[in-house]
């Protein structure tokens, strides 16, 4: 089976995960886009989707699935999500993609945080997938700075704005030996929008595909 295949098979695994009626939270990435053309197979069996990037949003409105503001909706049951890192604690580390901040958001919201990737993702500790920042961009060099004192070493991706028309600094080298800790001191710095750590609201299901089928972990498996 090759990493795309994975990725579908844990794609239609989070459909169980769906609840009907309702409308769900869809977050974005390569793995998600499997996820929006699964959900497109039942479309008619939810009321929509509140989506985590314009991307994922262009993708659900072409099958058809009507898009809902968050700040329209009163509670997401669930919302489904992939991620560059997770560990079996369920902390992950996103924004690959660079939708980091309004993923954080939604994944806020939502009741249950489903997590799809496949197994190549699993690590036993975070950080070797450079972490992200958003950060706003009159504060580039002073988030650089601060990230260099704490040993990582910073670098602007390239031609990129996000949804939110900020900046991503990339940082390598950083061994996150306690995540949720991590998440909450580079939140403080001031600029930083968001950061990649996905600890202080870890995900509630992690399905990982392997080639024997989806594995699932977590407390809330139903
Ligand atoms: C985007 C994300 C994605 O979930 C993450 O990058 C994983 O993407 P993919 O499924 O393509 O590996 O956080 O901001």
């Amino acid at each position: 089976m090759n990493q795309d295949q994975l990725k579908q098979m844990v794609a239609r695994e989070a459909l169980k995960h769906v609840v009907e009626d309702a409308v769900v939270g869809v977050g974005s990435g390569s793995t998600v886009n499997f996820f929006i053309d699964a959900l497109a197979t039942i479309k008619g069996r939810i009321e929509g989707a509140v989506a985590a990037s314009e991307a994922s949003a262009e993708r659900l409105k072409k099958h058809g699935i009507r898009i809902f503001d968050l700040n329209s909706v009163n509670e997401l049951p669930v919302y489904v999500d992939g991620a560059d890192e997770v560990t079996e604690h369920l902390h992950m580390i996103k924004g690959g993609g660079g939708a980091l901040t309004r993923e954080k958001i939604t994944a806020a919201v939502a009741k249950k945080f489903v997590c799809i990737c496949d197994a190549s993702k699993l690590v036993p500790v975070l950080g070797k997938f450079p972490l992200p920042l958003e950060v706003i961009p009159m504060a580039r060099s002073y988030v650089g700075r601060e990230m260099l004192r704490r040993g990582a070493h910073p670098e602007l991706r390239q031609n990129f704005k996000t949804d939110n028309g900020n900046l991503v600094l990339d940082c390598r080298g950083l061994t996150l030996l306690d995540p949720p800790a991590m998440e909450a001191e580079l939140n403080n710095i001031a600029g930083v929008v968001t950061n990649g750590i996905f600890a202080r609201r870890p995900a509630d299901v992690l399905l990982l595909a392997e080639a024997a089928g989806v594995r699932a972990l977590g407390a809330r498996l139903a």
